[in-house]
Parts: C-alpha cells; sequence; structure tokens
C-alpha cells in the first residue's frame, strides 16, 4: 500500500482527511482545509518500540511537590489567573489587534523580572519598538530578557541557554517549526510550534505565556487543538479606541472561569481598576428614562452597571431589535415575554439596549434590569435614580432568582443605592442596611411597581 505524505487539515478545528473535500465532517466549516506534508511515517510500527515501560503508578503515589503561585503586580491579572501563574503551565492570551496583549505583557514581564529569569520574546516587533514603549511606560528594563525571534529551535536554544521561569511568545500565529514544510501562520506551523513550546515548558517547569490572534468574528485564530492543549485562556477585550478593557479568563485549569479583570488603558501603560462598580456606573444626575442599574456577576465578584434601553416608533416594516453588550437572541425573547405577560406593545417600535462602559453581559440577572429600562424608555418615564436590579425572567413571565442575591444586594447598598427590585426567592432573612427590598415573582408586579414610582 502507498503510505500518505499529505493530508488536508481543517483550519477551525484541525480535523485531518487524506483526501480534499469542501467541507469538514467535524466542524462543518466550509473551505476550510488545507493541504500539509506530513512525515515520512516509520515502515515498521514496532521500530519504535523499546519495550523499556517502568511499571505504572497508581494516583497517590505521584508526589506533589508544593508550588506556590507566582505573584503577578497588578491584582487584576491575578485574580483572572486564579492567583497567580502556575509554574509549568501554558497560557494563551488573546484579543484583537491593539487590545493591549503586548502592553499587558512587558509590564507584567518586567515587574516579575526583578525577582525571576524572564524572557520575552516577540516575532511581530522589533526589539528598538519594544523598548521604546518600555521606556515610555518608565518600566523597570535592566532585568528582562528580550529576543526577536520567530523559528522555534533557535527560541529553544536560547531557552535553554538562559532557563526562564517565564516565558512569552508574542504571538503563536508567526513562529515556525523547520520540521514542518508549511508557510508560517498556517494551521500545521501554529500547531507544531505550539506543541513544541507546550511540551517543553511543561518538562522543564517554566511558565510559557502565549499570545494569540483572533479572527474576524472574535474567536482565537488557528488550530482548535491550541486551546485543548493550553492550561489557561485569557482573553483581553476592549475597543481600541475606548478606554477600557477587560481581562476574561475562558478556559482555566487553576482557577474560576469567567473571572473578569478590570483595566484602564491610560498613557501609562494598562492599569487595574480598583472599584469597577464606580467606572460602569458614571451616571450624570439627570433623571433619564431607559436607564437602569443593575448588578451582574462577574467571575467571583459582583459588578454594578447600568443598562440602557431606548424605545422609539419604527419606520420599517421590520421594527430592529440592536443589543450593545447583550445577547441578541435574548432581547428578543425578553420582547416577547413583555408583550406577552406584561401586556405592552412593542411590536411597532425599534428597540436598542446598551450596557454602559463598553462591557459585555452575557448573564441572565441581567433581564429584569432589561426590561425595566425598555418599559420606562417606553412609558418615557425614568426610573428612581437609587434603584438596583436584577433577576432572571422566564418564558411564562416569572421572575427567577439567581445565585449570590446577597452579595449583590451588598455591592449595591455600598454604592449608595437604596431600593432594591428583585426576585422574591432571593430576599434572605438578613435585611440590608438601608436597603429597601420589592420582591417579584411575576414580571407584572414588576410592572405596576413601576407604576407607582
Ligand atoms: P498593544 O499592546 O500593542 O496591542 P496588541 O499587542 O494587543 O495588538 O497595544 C496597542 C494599543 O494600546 C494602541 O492602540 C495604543 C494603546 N496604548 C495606549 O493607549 N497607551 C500606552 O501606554 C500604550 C503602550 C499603548
Ligand atoms: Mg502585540
Amino acid at each position: 500500500m502507498k503510505k500518505t505524505k499529505i493530508a488536508f487539515v481543517c483550519g477551525d478545528c484541525g480535523s485531518e482527511y487524506n483526501k480534499w473535500q469542501g467541507q469538514c465532517h467535524d466542524c462543518q466549516a466550509w473551505n476550510t482545509l488545507k493541504q500539509i506534508s506530513l512525515g515520512n511515517p516509520r515502515n515498521d510500527r514496532k521500530a519504535g518500540y523499546t519495550g523499556s515501560v517502568e511499571a505504572l503508578q497508581t494516583l497517590d503515589q505521584i508526589v506533589v511537590a508544593e508550588q506556590p503561585r507566582m505573584s503577578l503586580t497588578s491584582a487584576e491579572f491575578n485574580r483572572v489567573l486564579g492567583g497567580g501563574l502556575v509554574p509549568g503551565s501554558a497560557v494563551l492570551i488573546s484579543g484583537s489587534p491593539g487590545a493591549g496583549k503586548s502592553t499587558l505583557l512587558i509590564q507584567a514581564l518586567c515587574e516579575l523580572a526583578k525577582t525571576q529569569a524572564c524572557l520575552y520574546i516577540t516575532g511581530e516587533e522589533s526589539l528598538a519598538q519594544i523598548a521604546m514603549r518600555a521606556n515610555r511606560l518608565s518600566l523597570s528594563t535592566d532585568r528582562l530578557k528580550v529576543m526577536a525571534e520567530t523559528r522555534v529551535e533557535t527560541i529553544a536554544e536560547a531557552w535553554d541557554a538562559n532557563q526562564p521561569k517565564v516565558l512569552v511568545i508574542d504571538s503563536i500565529q508567526v513562529m515556525h517549526s523547520d520540521w514542518v514544510e508549511s508557510a508560517p501562520g498556517s494551521v500545521s506551523q501554529v500547531r507544531e510550534s505550539a506543541g513544541f513550546l507546550i511540551q517543553k515548558a511543561k518538562q522543564t517547569g517554566t511558565i510559557l505565556i502565549v499570545v494569540g490572534h483572533v479572527t474576524k468574528d472574535g474567536n482565537l485564530a488557528g488550530p482548535r487543538v491550541l486551546e485543548h492543549m493550553i492550561d489557561a485562556f485569557l482573553m483581553l477585550e476592549g475597543d481600541a479606541d475606548g478606554r477600557y478593557r477587560t481581562l476574561r479568563s475562558i478556559k482555566n485549569r487553576f482557577g474560576a472561569v469567567n473571572e473578569l479583570g478590570i483595566f484602564a488603558m491610560t498613557d501609562q501603560g494598562l492599569k487595574d481598576v480598583a472599584n469597577p462598580s464606580a467606572i460602569f456606573l458614571n451616571r450624570s444626575d439627570l433623571d433619564a428614562p431607559g436607564s437602569v442599574v443593575m448588578a451582574v456577576w462577574e467571575g467571583t465578584r459582583p459588578l454594578l452597571v447600568e443598562a440602557q434601553a431606548l424605545v422609539d416608533q419604527s419606520a420599517f416594516s421590520n421594527p430592529r431589535r440592536i443589543a450593545v453588550g447583550f445577547e441578541q437572541n435574548r432581547l428578543a425573547m425578553l420582547l416577547a415575554v413583555l408583550s406577552r405577560h406584561g401586556g405592552l406593545q412593542v411590536a411597532d417600535q425599534d428597540v436598542y439596549i446598551n450596557a454602559v462602559g463598553g462591557i459585555r453581559v452575557d448573564e441572565t440577572s441581567s433581564d429584569l434590569a432589561v426590561l425595566m429600562a425598555v418599559v420606562s424608555s417606553f412609558r418615557n418615564q425614568p426610573l428612581p435614580q437609587d434603584l438596583i436590579c436584577f433577576g432572571e425572567v422566564g418564558l411564562s413571565g416569572e421572575i427567577r432568582p439567581v445565585p449570590n442575591g446577597q452579595e449583590r444586594l451588598r455591592e449595591a447598598a455600598k454604592h449608595g443605592f437604596k431600593r432594591g427590585l428583585i426576585p422574591k426567592s432571593n430576599v434572605s432573612k438578613q435585611a440590608i442596611e438601608g436597603m429597601t427590598l420589592y420582591p417579584v415573582s411575576q414580571l407584572s408586579e414588576a410592572l405596576s411597581i413601576l407604576s407607582d414610582w
């Protein structure tokens, strides 16, 4: 039988095929198959066997060395990592161009380098560019080793020679290995380079931080297997022209997922935002209809965010429903519930909703706040400034409880909120000082409370 020397690999999921085909069977994507060359397979399968496997251990025999986490100077970065970097772990940081990935890492590494051997490898910027930025940010640059390189074999040599505790690769998409024949940036190059580097990190106990690009629609570019290989996957989000950036953990083998860190991009680089609720709550004193503050739960802490809605007579036969920072489908569903169980006809109205501050809310606890904002805009009736609102809305118009109700209310009370419109089941025996609760179990109850204000 003739041995296959080429294969076709899906650019999205990394599945391999012997023949080209239009659609990937695994992820259903079209036109993503690319040809790659494979190394010569061994003629004899048995040739790779050495017959020297040691007796296997049971789980309790494995010695777990106490490995303290390496703490970073940025408290927000630490929080997203679950309390610092774990030795031997591989972390992938992704985000759109200009999000601030390189800035975040050069800042973190300059600080870390004061106590640990660190190596920063850039494949995108020149060393002079990196140095210029570090100087402008007044970072301490005298300990951090840097290298401009894209060939993984050369990187491995520098790795062995310098034995860093932390190694940054910026970015994985430009890395290539002699061992793979395809062009840099191709699926097989990224996969093989990442696999090689991650394996080396595990063997040497080095912390590997890899920067990855995103595609147009915001997903990680390159092979899907990259996400499986790494231990933590963090996403840096935020408009390049906006002031705030959020760092979210999408996957973390050593901490909570969906943990959120918030940074401000200043002329001094990325700075931690110590009191995030305050920035999303930058409200003017004007009583504006269509605005209400919600308490969302991000990772392990509550966050107060203003939800805004604008409801306006539509000029189209197909009224527009636009959600910025919320999920579009959820908005359509909530409007249907509002019409069916709240008796409010918005079928001929354009509805826009927005989470202020550029944050993305994908928690269902925002449901009630979104509907209250919509109703407030529709009736042109401002809501009280000291009102906080959370609760999930079900399809039959019931208001469902959400986790961590008490902590959300406490955070709101800390910021001076005095009224809470919340699910009945979230009311706890312990009252919160200075906070009057308005518990509701049906949407209609919430609407009638609203009419009284
Ligand atoms: P960068 O870290 O190069 O982004 P990435 O590596 O994710 O592509 O960040 C570049 C952006 O950050 C750019 O839009 C300018 C902005 N920026 C500041 O506003 N202030 C600063 O001090 C720095 C270094 C960058
Ligand atoms: Mg960069």
